[in-house]
This record gives C-alpha cells, structure tokens and sequence, in this order.
C-alpha cells in the first residue's frame, strides 16, 4: 500500500444507491482512492445496510480504488472469506464484537487481506494495546455506530493524539482513522491531531455537488497540499 496521507474516505452510506454507479464514479474523477464501505447487521448496530454483493459492485465499478470495509456485525469470522471475495483490501472488526480478537485479525490476514480494529465512543483505547503489533489500521468510532448524518463527539480528538502517541512509543505503523460526523468544520483539526483516514459519508454525498465537497474537504485536511497550517 503507497498511498499519500492523510485520505479521504467516502462512506457510500450516504450514496444515493438508485446512482451508486455514478456517484462512485464522481468520486474517482475528483481524486479519491479509497471507499468506506459500512456493514450493518441490525444485531451488533440497530440498523441494516448492506452485505458483500454491494461490495463486489462497488468493486466492479471502482477496480483500482482502495475498499475499507468495516463490520458492524457480529460473528464477523463468519463472513470474512465473503467479503475478501467480493474485493475488499482492508476488513476492520468492532473490538466490542470479538472475544477473540487476535484469532479473528489473523482470520482475516490470512485470508490475504490487510486488518482493522475499531473502538466505539466509549471503549478506551488502552484496552487495545495486546493487539495494536497485529493490525494495520485502528478505526476510532467519532459517534455510535448504525447511523450516517449523527453529531462528532469532540473526546474523539483526544483519542486520536493518544493513539499517536501510543503508535510512536511502541514504535508501530498501523494506520489512524476517523469515522463520525466529519466535515468541513472539523476535518481540517482532525488531520492535525494525527488522523491518516478521514471517513465522511453525509458530508461529501449530501450536496448538490460532491466534486466541489470533495475538494473543500481535501483542501481543509491539507490533502495533495501540505497540511494546513
Ligand atoms: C456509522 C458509520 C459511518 C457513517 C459515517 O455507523 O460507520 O461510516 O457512514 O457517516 P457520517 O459521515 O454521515 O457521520
Ligand atoms: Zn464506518
């Protein structure tokens, strides 16, 4: 993976799926390399979404884009395979959904994929250090999971600087990511803080314009750019 940080992730949550097609498509012409891609089962989270043959197309349309997948669901080993078939490059677990955490990490490595693990708002992230030499991304939920459009809980910023202070003592390389009530009006703090992907759904698909969103968010995150002083 070589890839310029930080990135901005759309989550197609937020996506008009009657234009999934198109909508992806105008994301790739304005520069985006990587697709969050949320999977709701209506157990782990109180809401459904979508399962791996959305993937696929999303892969079908997006050939050489980066797939982040993450799984709200539980019993995820059962679906790893499913997923890693349909295109994914990189499957993050809730660590709240997985007793065997490292079990389920190598699960998806050794299914040829890179792997996540995310906090919800209220599991510190202390409690993920035995596991942090294993993944190459840590995914901090900025609101509950289950829902686009929900309000950024500002203890998030906090969570993002110790992990990067975390990352830098244990000498680690995994990957940042934020995912919640990202927009214009905190992305640009958030790339500071230290966080390498930015996901926002709501905020680049809810517009009459989503080029024109994506490069207010790619300027105000310092993407392409250097980052904003
Ligand atoms: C929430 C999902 C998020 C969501 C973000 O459960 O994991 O990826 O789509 O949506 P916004 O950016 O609208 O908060
Ligand atoms: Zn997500």
């Amino acid at each position: 993976m070589n890839f310029d940080l930080p990135i901005l992730a759309p989550s197609i949550l937020a996506a008009d799926f009657s234009k999934l097609g198109s909508e992806i498509q105008t994301c790739i012409e304005s520069g985006i390399q990587w697709i969050h891609c949320d999977i709701m089962d209506g157990h782990f989270v109180p809401n459904i979404s979508y399962g791996p043959s959305i993937v696929k197309s999303v892969r079908v349309t997006a050939p050489d884009t980066f797939l982040d997948v993450h799984l709200m669901i539980e019993n995820p080993d059962n679906f790893i395979e499913d997923f890693v078939d349909s295109g994914a490059d990189l499957i993050s677990v809730h660590y709240e959904a997985c007793p065997h955490l490292h079990r389920t990490i190598q699960n998806i490595k050794l299914n040829g994929c890179m792997a996540g693990v995310v906090v919800n708002p209220a599991t510190s992230i202390e409690l993920l250090k035995p596991i942090l030499s294993d993944v190459d991304l840590v995914l901090i939920m900025s609101v509950n999971p289950g829902f686009g459009g929900q309000a950024f809980i500002e203890s998030s910023f906090q969570k993002v600087k110790d992990l990067a202070r975390v990352r830098n003592e244990m000498n680690l390389g995994f990957l940042i990511e934020i995912d919640g009530g990202v927009g214009k009006h905190n992305i640009s703090e958030l790339s500071q803080a230290g966080t390498d992907v930015l996901v926002a759904g709501s905020s680049v698909f809810k517009t009459d314009d989503i080029p024109k969103r994506i490069s207010e968010l790619m300027h105000l995150a310092g993407i392409g750019a250097g980052k904003i002083a």
